[in-house]
């Protein structure tokens, strides 16, 4: 069975797009048929696996402009790169920052567009994951239309917890007002982490006694380490830019929790 992962959270730089790239590397070592939608103009996801955002003919904001247009003459390939670490793309650009105000003018189903085009390609893939752009805009709310989970990367500092509050609010509207009934959150993964600290532990701290009865909290933790800042400048994953590392190891663990997690295996 397929699972369409969205990796949100409107506060910029928590490690999104590197949860993405890394849990999407690690679940296609695993075996799993792996998509990754970048679904942010900054095309930060598609640099992360060594492409140009600018030289791509066909990003996702392509693909969604078809949809609108009511053009659904795409092929399974239309658009799919394949990186060499096993994990297919649908690359984005600067051109996805247009999409919001065409997504404003569609009168009956904007939500949507995303989920018409994933249902297409489903079929294909164990797993799709969404990186998200960092807001609650239209553009993102097309990922939480689509998804079937949510995953939450967070870093423990003192205004994560306020940004979640948004973010959860948000998802359950989506819930309620029947945009995606199923929509669940998968959890909350720290990220950047410094467990050395007292502040680190005082944020994860309430960050778990809030949320911690009702939401998922994975207990691998993603440590900073300077090799996940220099990854995406050699366009490739964790694993194979630093394989010994401590952020390899931990994106390896998540990767197991978070497969137990979704197939209890
Ligand atoms: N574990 C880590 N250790 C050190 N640096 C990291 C780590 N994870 C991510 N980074 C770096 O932190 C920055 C933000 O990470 P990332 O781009 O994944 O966040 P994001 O939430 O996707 O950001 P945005 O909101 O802009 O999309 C990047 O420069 C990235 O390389
Ligand atoms: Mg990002």
């Amino acid at each position: 069975m397929s699972r369409i992962i969205a990796i949100a959270n409107q506060k910029g730089g928590v490690g999104k797009t590197t949860t993405s790239i890394n849990l999407g590397v690690g679940l296609s070592r695993a075996g799993k048929k792996v998509c990754l939608v970048d679904l942010d103009p900054q095309g930060n996801a598609t640099q992360g696996l060594g492409y140009n955002p600018d030289e791509q003919d066909i990003t996702i904001a392509t693909i969604m402009e078809k949809i609108i247009s009511k053009d659904f003459n795409i092929t399974q390939e239309f658009g799919v790169l394949h990186h060499e670490e096993g994990i297919d793309l649908i690359p984005s650009s600067i051109d996805l920052s247009l999409m919001e105000m065409k997504l404003l003018s569609v009168y009956i189903g904007r939500e949507k567009i995303l989920n018409t085009y994933l249902e297409m390609i489903y079929h294909l893939y164990d797993y799709i994951i969404i990186d998200c752009k960092p807001s609650l805009d239209i553009i993102t709310l097309n990922a939480l239309t689509a998804a079937d989970g949510v995953l939450i990367p967070v870093q423990a500092q003192y205004y994560s917890a306020k940004g979640l509050e948004q973010l959860l609010g948000t998802i359950s509207q989506v819930v309620t007002e029947g945009l995606n009934s199923s929509l669940a959150v998968d959890g909350i993964l720290f990220t950047l982490a410094n467990n050395r600290t007292n502040n680190y532990k005082q944020i994860t701290d309430i960050v778990k006694n809030t949320y911690g009865h009702s939401i998922h909290i994975f207990s691998s933790t993603i440590p900073r380490a300077v090799t996940a800042e220099e990854a995406p400048a050699a366009g490739m994953s964790i694993y194979q830019y630093d394989p010994t590392g401590t952020v390899s190891k931990a994106y390896n663990d998540f990767t197991c929790e978070f497969m137990i997690l979704e197939e209890g295996v």
